[in-house]
C-alpha cells in the first residue's frame, strides 16, 4: 500500500469519525492522523504567549473568527489557521453552523526526561456523562516545531469502559504494547486527528532541552467550559466556566507538564 493510499484510508476513517456521535466502538479502527500542510518554510516560531482552548469561533451566521493580538499578526498562527480552516471546509462544509473552534498555543521550555504536554497515551475529546446523547466527535489540527507528538495506530477496545468508572486513558493506553511502533509527523507538519486518536507528548532526551512550541485548533460541538481555559477578549464565551473535576478514573495522565510554567496570554 502506498503512502497516499494510507493517507486516504486514514482520512476516510476521520471523515466517518466526525460525522457520527462519539462512540467507543470507533477506537477499534486502525488509525493515524493525516497530513494537512507544512509550515517549515516560515522558519522559527516567534515568542508567543500560551493560551489554552481559547474560543475563536462560535457557530452562527454572523459570528466570524475572532483572533486577538499577538496571534492575529503572527505568521505561523495565521498560516496554521488558514490551512486548517481550508481543510475543514472540505472535511465538513457546514462546520460554521455547527462547530466551535478553540485555539491552543503552548510554548514552553522542555527539560530532559520531561514532556512538554501529556506524556501518557490519551485522546483529546472525551465526552463524559453530561454529554448525553453524545455529540459528533471532536477533531483537532496540531503542529509542533520539534519533538513531534507520538501517535499509535493500534486498534483498542473501549466498548467495556464506563465513563464514570474507568480511566479511559490508562485502560486504552495499556492495550498498546510498550514496543508498539509510534508514528510522528515531521516538525512543522500540520496534521489532523480525531477524538479517537491515541497520542502522547514525547519524553525529551538528554540533548533535547529547549523551547518547544505546540499549536492545536480543536473543532468541537462541545462548549469547552472548563475553568482555566483562556478567555478571548474579542469573543468572551457566553457560558459560565466551571471547575471540571473529571471522574476519579478519568484524571489527566500523571506526568503532564505544568501549564503554570507557561507565559500566558
Ligand atoms: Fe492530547
Amino acid at each position: 500500500m502506498s503512502f497516499l493510499d494510507i493517507q486516504f484510508e486514514h482520512l476516510n476513517t476521520i471523515m466517518n469519525d466526525v460525522r457520527a456521535p462519539f462512540s467507543p466502538e470507533r477506537f477499534s479502527k486502525t488509525r493515524l492522523p493525516v497530513k494537512v500542510t507544512d509550515l517549515s518554510s516560515l522558519g522559527t516560531f516567534a515568542d508567543l504567549p500560551s493560551c489554552l482552548d481559547m474560543l475563536i469561533y462560535m457557530p452562527g451566521p454572523k459570528s466570524g473568527l475572532k483572533l486577538p493580538q499577538p496571534y492575529s499578526c503572527d505568521p505561523h498562527v495565521l498560516s496554521f489557521l488558514a490551512n486548517a480552516i481550508n481543510f475543514e471546509d472540505s472535511l465538513m462544509p457546514n462546520w460554521r453552523e455547527t462547530h466551535y473552534a478553540y485555539l491552543t498555543v503552548d510554548q514552553r521550555h522542555v527539560v530532559p526526561g520531561g514532556t512538554h504536554r501529556n506524556e501518557g497515551l490519551h485522546f483529546d475529546g472525551m465526552q463524559g456523562a453530561r454529554h448525553h446523547p453524545k455529540l459528533p466527535a471532536c477533531h483537532q489540527y496540531v503542529v509542533s516545531d520539534r519533538l513531534p507528538t507520538e501517535y499509535s495506530d493500534k486498534p483498542v477496545n473501549a466498548t467495556d469502559l464506563d465513563e464514570n468508572k474507568h480511566n479511559w486513558f490508562k485502560e486504552l493506553g495499556s492495550q498498546v504494547p510498550d514496543d508498539h511502533p509510534m508514528y510522528q509527523a515531521n516538525p512543522f507538519e500540520v496534521v489532523l486527528m480525531s477524538a479517537y486518536q491515541l497520542h502522547r507528548s514525547p519524553v525529551a532526551g538528554p540533548k533535547d532541552a529547549g523551547r518547544r512550541t505546540f499549536m492545536r485548533l480543536d473543532f468541537s460541538m462541545k462548549q469547552q467550559d472548563r475553568l482555566g481555559n483562556t478567555i478571548n477578549p474579542l469573543m468572551p464565551a457566553p457560558w459560565e466556566f466551571v471547575e471540571r473535576n473529571l471522574p476519579a478514573g478519568l484524571q489527566e495522565p500523571e506526568k503532564s507538564a505544568s501549564w503554570n510554567s507557561a507565559k500566558k496570554f
